[in-house]
């Protein structure tokens, strides 16, 4: 077994001790405007808001080694000659004592070698649209040292796709600035663009370059760049070709001396009327930008910006903070877990090592999703965005797929009509409610397609949703699928016989009767809670239309959905069964046993506990439950993309991370507080820290896939860090593992726990009072509450009643294991 770095909890950081990790084990630094990536070897790249068309830096995917591009630092010892990178990465040459610390929101990365230490801290600062490296150099040798530091990055042209192909204009296109030190990044900005990048320095330098082939020579790499290695800069000025920013700057160390140098790298808009200094010409104006850049090459402003970002983070994760007998638990759901969920909230499926910041906006399901897991440290956010969402709904009450973040308009790039898009947003406004008691939201007037005029209440866009449902039912009363539903490969109507053609986005084929019990189950749980906001929200009618509509669809799935020992998957174009024992391969998914439950279907009369054993006879493995089995061995083409996997490879037959969760709270409405556990810790990454070799991506993050027990590769995840997976995971160790569980009138306090637990503590803020809980349990035996005293109160029930903002409650919860 290798380990590759450990948990640091008291720091809120995971540490690295090697730099050799399985992959790049990333993190990201920003949390408003201005983002970036950062490998635990310092490669990654930065953007202003969109990852494709404010591209700052150049990185370069799928490369050999796999994390090339970076903020990059060379370290030169003058009396030697030697040169070495901090971050290992690019020179790799070796280093003692090295390590990287990734936090919220900042990455520390540092080395030794030759008797010179030198420790990065990279960071965004609140409010700020620029990252700051921060370096201190330490010469921890007997003598004196004479050392040269080189900063490099490589600047991208702005549109990173348009960088990485558009080759015949953009060889010709690249312009710079230098003055003062300050490195300007300014290609296109003499004709409609606005903003450029600049690349600043504390110290006072020795050379500079910003012409990328002069940094590195000829036929080199940014392993072994020419400047780095003979110890002087080429002052050269990028015309044409790559630019890039590298400051020079000379050190003489005593022994035992450490020097501080800070990188200020950022991006700048200027208004359009004052892009030029003076008027006239073609010099960027630096009146605006100057000041900004001067306060940060301030090692006091660069601290107090550091000190602000660590208590921005420390008052987010106080929100919830729980102590149990799992550390595992514990440490996901109190930092990493939380962590992960503002940032896939930030990025949705934007930027990460599997993810290019090209090809994809915000998911409309994703999205909504991804509320799930943040509403209660950021409920304002959540707000805007839910209303953001809303706003690219179609009259129809039908979805685009996702939307741009720059614009916030719809688009169909990535196909549309996936049927299951609507109700996500009746799940997330459900979420947002329960959590903040906000029901003004639902009076919002909120456009359609973000068409001025077309405005009506956010209630409406949710009745909308359902009817959009009701619209499009099948022979068997269950949802038609359309172009898919959560399960995007399930491509029931698409029919493609053509090499390379996207199942995606290409036309399908008409006149078919395929329909998703998936959706069945979403729309039974997405009924109930719009019956429920209607009702709080004075609309009886439409309440009553909302509980009779999911009577009807959960009928319509006991009668039609349902195999004999678990819920069937859907029915073909042909109207044939998906997901049956009648099936050859694929004859039971893991989605319709989880949504079918989650929404309280077959929970009265053993449907949902039969479907349960079938997930665990059939699906599960000691590496997570599997999405369907048998996978498929060949291409159906009446099945779509799920069949053009390998086995055990993403939709088909991979675990994914995003439904387990999904059995986990299926398990606890049924009472299995044991395999509620066991799943959730099957897939929990700090659970799997110690196969780290085996399980490849960052131990502290979900990945969307871990490979499924048919791939030779089984346990091996991939696709880290931006996918719903975190969302759900979080909701069901909180909210039903542990079961604080925020609703309409309060919050629930419902454990289902595992037979050895003996309790668990937590403090929840919660509509502005923080409730201090203590949970007791009794008895080996998992069990469901039954004591329920509220500062001293027995109360009935496991709703704990309204405070005042601002009250401290305690509760003490006991429950006595069945037998
Ligand atoms: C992937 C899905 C993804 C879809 C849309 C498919 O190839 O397997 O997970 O959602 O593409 O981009
Ligand atoms: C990734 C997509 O982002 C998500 O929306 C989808 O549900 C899963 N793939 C499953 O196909």
């Amino acid at each position: 077994m290798t380990t590759f770095g450990r948990f640091d909890d008291a720091a809120r950081e995971y540490v690295i001790t090697r730099p050799d990790t399985p992959l790049p084990w990333i993190n990201y630094l920003g949390s408003e405007d201005y983002f970036g990536i950062i490998s635990n070897t310092a490669g990654g790249y930065s953007f202003f808001r969109d990852a494709r068309l404010r591209r700052l830096t150049r990185y370069r995917y799928n490369n050999a080694p796999f994390d090339m591009g970076g903020r990059y630092l060379y370290v030169r010892d003058s009396a030697s000659g030697e040169m070495w990178s901090p971050s290992w990465q690019p020179v790799r040459a070796e280093l003692e004592d090295y390590r990287c610390r990734h936090g919220l929101g900042y990455t520390v990365i540092g080395g030794c070698r030759a008797g010179i230490d030198t420790e990065t801290l990279y960071f965004v600062p609140l409010g700020e649209t620029l990252e700051i490296w921060r370096t201190r150099i330490t010469n921890r040798r007997a003598e004196a040292a004479d050392l040269s530091l080189f900063s490099a990055v490589e600047f991208c042209l702005w549109d990173a796709s348009d960088d990485a192909t558009n080759f015949q204009r953009n060889f010709s296109i690249g312009e710079v600035e230098v003055d003062d030190g300050v490195i300007y990044h300014k290609t296109e900005y003499r004709e409609r663009r606005n903003h450029f990048a600049y690349f600043a320095c504390s110290a006072q330098l020795a050379g500079f370059d910003t012409q990328r082939d002069a940094f590195l020579g000829p036929y080199r790499g940014w392993e072994r760049p020419l400047v780095a290695e003979s110890g002087r800069s080429g002052d050269s000025i990028a015309h044409g070709w790559a630019p890039c920013g590298s400051h020079h700057v000379e050190l003489s160390l005593h022994p035992g001396e450490t020097r501080e140098v800070i990188f200020v790298l950022g991006y700048w808009e200027n208004p359009t009327g004052e892009k030029f200094d003076p008027s006239g010409s073609q010099t960027i104006n630096k009146t605006r930008v100057r000041p900004v850049i001067d306060r940060f090459r301030n090692a006091g402003a660069v601290d107090a910006a550091f000190q602000r970002l660590r208590d921005h983070w420390e008052s987010l994760l106080d929100t919830l903070h729980v102590t149990t007998p799992s550390e595992h638990l514990d440490r996901m759901v109190n930092i990493w877990n939380a962590y992960q969920c503002m940032i896939t909230f930030n990025l949705s499926r934007s930027a990460s090592s599997f993810e290019s910041g090209i090809g994809r906006g915000m998911g409309f399901r994703d999205s909504n999703q991804d509320l799930l897991g943040l509403v209660h440290m950021v409920p304002d956010r959540a707000r805007g965005r839910i209303l953001d969402i809303a706003a690219t709904q179609l009259p129809s009450g039908g979805a685009y797929h996702q939307y741009q973040p720059l614009t916030k308009t719809g688009n169909d790039a990535v196909g549309s009509g996936f049927n299951d898009d609507p109700l996500w947003l009746i799940v997330a406004v459900a979420a947002y409610v329960k959590e903040t008691g906000d029901r003004r939201i639902l009076d919002e007037l909120v456009p359609y397609d973000n068409e001025p005029g077309s405005e009506s209440s956010l209630y409406e866009h949710l009745l909308r949703s359902m009817r959009y449902t009701l619209d499009r039912l099948g022979p068997h009363g269950l949802p038609l699928i359309g172009r898919a539903d959560w399960n995007d490969c399930l491509n029931l109507n698409c029919f493609s016989e053509t090499p390379g053609e996207s199942f995606q986005t290409t036309e399908n084929r008409q006149g078919g009767v395929a329909e998703s019990v998936f959706i069945a189950g979403l729309f039974t749980l997405a009924a109930g809670e719009l019956a429920t906001m209607a009702e709080v929200h004075g609309h009886r009618h439409d309440a009553a239309a909302c509980l009779d509509a999911r009577r009807t669809m959960d009928a319509a799935v006991r009668a039609h959905g349902w195999d004999g020992a678990w819920f069937r998957r859907a029915y073909d174009y042909f109207g044939n069964p998906v997901g049956s024992a009648g099936n050859q391969e694929g004859k039971i998914f893991i989605e319709p046993q989880g949504m079918c439950v989650l929404a309280g279907i077959g929970v009265d009369d053993g449907k949902a506990e039969a479907a349960l054993s079938s997930v665990e006879a059939h699906l599960a493995t000691p590496h997570g439950i599997v999405l369907q089995q048998p996978a498929y061995t060949r291409y159906h083409v009446e099945l779509g993309e799920i069949s053009t996997y390998p086995p055990g490879y993403k939709e088909n037959a991979g675990v994914f991370c995003h439904t387990n969760p999904w059995i986990t709270i299926a398990e606890t409405l049924v009472g299995h507080g044991d395999r509620a556990l066991d799943y959730y810790l099957r897939i929990n990454p700090s659970a799997r820290e110690a196969i780290s070799h085996q399980h490849r991506c960052e131990p502290y993050v979900y990945p969307q896939m871990i490979a499924g027990k048919d791939a030779p590769t089984h346990g091996e995840a991939k696709n880290s860090w931006l996918t719903g997976s975190a969302a759900w995971n979080f909701v069901a160790a909180t909210q039903w593992i542990l079961g604080i569980r925020p609703d309409h009138d309060g919050l629930r306090i419902d454990p289902c726990l595992p037979a050895d637990w003996d309790g668990f503590t937590a403090t929840r803020r919660f509509r502005g009072a923080r409730y201090h809980i203590t949970v007791r349990k009794s008895g080996g035996l998992q069990g469901r509450l039954t004591n329920l005293v509220v500062d001293g109160q027995r109360i009935h029930g496991n709703l704990l009643p309204p405070v005042p903002r601002g009250a401290t409650v305690t509760v003490e919860a006991e429950i006595q294991g069945q037998t």
